[in-house]
């Protein structure tokens, strides 16, 4: 017809990323026309009559449909969220978790039998480490690691009953990048699953399951969440990997408070402005902190200088905010004198809100493929949404007091 204008596209997968954050998982028929789908705070559903219950329950377990069953199955409250990250991270399904450990831990039980052997990589975030190490081996799946580097040459590493790759890329420590699609690969080749944390870069700046990967894994809490409140997990799934992660999250009961999942969702909203101040704040900062004598290097794979930069560059398109710092000199006193008062940068674990916070790092203990050779402690910088002026401010102020201690 003439003068009808243009429509906007209606296939979601053809609008950019900022776009599908802002917009992923809103279901306005759903939400009664509230922008924000409501807290549904369940337990029981009751039911008009044993045909409608039975009705429920065909819908829940046979054919997979959401439908108001029991509260651990879920709301509206939580499948916006799931259907919000599946679209992100360009999954069949994903399953919401009560923290970021759980999602890296029900996704690895997921996706195992007794008598299976992973391959986990060195750089791995120590408490799922910790698991690999201890519960997992009462199932009688038993862990080793591999260097994070390895790339293709993670075939070296696989035992005849390997059944699972799990990556984190970058490793929150020491920020070595690791070759998504070459793991993806050998996986593939090895009939194994590639596991991917992607806490680091977020669906925004990496989609591990569009570079091979069988999960993607969120610890939610950080950048998603966004403000140091909540604590969440996510496991986007492909379908191979979909009905052990789902036997896994169900058998075990798992269920997701519904002021956390509204948190989270909200956060989402927020994420694309929030990580690019994220990201702009945190290259000024380690630019600065590049020039400053007492550095030897920086962990941060958006640098160029970065040995995992050229990995960054081809498979993500951005950086998020937190990075390692290793110094040419150190000791234990002298870091404990720059962190102890700081005025901006607060001493506490975790990272992704919108405050910056500092932490010390001593990685080599944890390491058994492939040693950390950098001088210890080195320190662990979350670069928040404050100006970098003052940041550096701070971290100037820092600076003199390590070097003051070192002497
Ligand atoms: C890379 C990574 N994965 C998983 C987690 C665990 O997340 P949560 O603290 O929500 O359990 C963390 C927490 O620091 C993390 O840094």
């Amino acid at each position: 017809m003439a003068g009808t204008p243009p429509k906007a596209p209606r296939n979601p997968g053809t609008r950019k990323p900022e776009t599908r954050i802002v917009r992923a998982g809103q279901d306005k028929k759903r939400n009664a026309g509230i922008v924000n789908t409501p807290v549904f705070h369940a337990s029981t559903v009751v039911f008009d009559s044993v045909a409608a219950m039975q009705e429920a329950s065909d819908r829940v377990f046979k054919k997979r449909e959401k439908a108001l069953y029991y509260g651990r199955r879920g709301t509206p409250t939580q499948w916006t969220l799931q259907e919000a990250i599946s679209e992100l991270e360009g999954a069949a399904e994903t399953f919401l978790t009560p923290s970021g450990l759980s999602a890296c831990t029900l996704a690895i039980l997921g996706c195992v039998k007794a008598g299976d052997h992973i391959l986990v990589t060195d750089s791995v975030y120590e408490p799922t480490r910790i698991f690999c190490d201890g519960l997992l081996t009462h199932f009688g799946v038993t862990t080793s690691y591999f260097p994070p580097g390895a790339g293709a040459d993670v075939a070296r590493y696989f035992q005849p009953n390997t059944t699972v790759i799990f990556a984190e890329a970058p490793g929150s420590h020491t920020f070595e990048m690791q070759d998504l699609p070459a793991l993806a690969q050998v996986a593939k080749a090895k009939g194994a699953k590639l596991l991917v944390d992607n806490t680091w870069a977020t669906p925004l700046f990496c989609q591990p399951l569009a570079l091979g990967a069988d999960v993607s894994i969120q610890a939610a809490t950080k950048y998603i969440v966004g403000h140091s409140d909540a604590m969440i997990g996510t496991i986007a799934v492909n379908e191979a990997a979909r009905p052990g992660v789902q036997r896994a999250v169900s058998q075990i009961g798992i269920a997701v408070a519904p002021d956390d999942v509204y948190l989270a969702t909200r956060g989402l909203r927020t994420l694309a402005v929030r990580l690019k101040q994220h990201q702009e704040n945190a290259l000024i900062v380690a630019r600065w902190l590049q020039r400053q004598p007492d550095i030897k290097r920086l962990l941060y794979p958006a640098l160029p200088e970065d040995p995992g930069h050229a990995l960054w560059k081809r498979d993500f398109t951005g950086a998020s905010g937190l990075f390692g710092v290793v110094f040419t000199r150190t000791s234990e006193a002298a870091v404990a004198a720059m962190i102890d008062d700081m005025q901006l940068f607060a001493l506490g674990f975790s990272w992704g809100g919108y405050e910056s916070l500092i932490c010390p790092s001593n990685p080599a203990a944890l390491r058994t493929a492939e040693p950390w050779t950098e001088a210890e402690p080195g320190i662990r910088l979350h670069i928040g949404l404050e100006h970098p002026d003052d940041l550096i401010a701070d971290l100037e102020a820092g600076l003199a007091r390590f070097r003051a201690t070192l002497g």
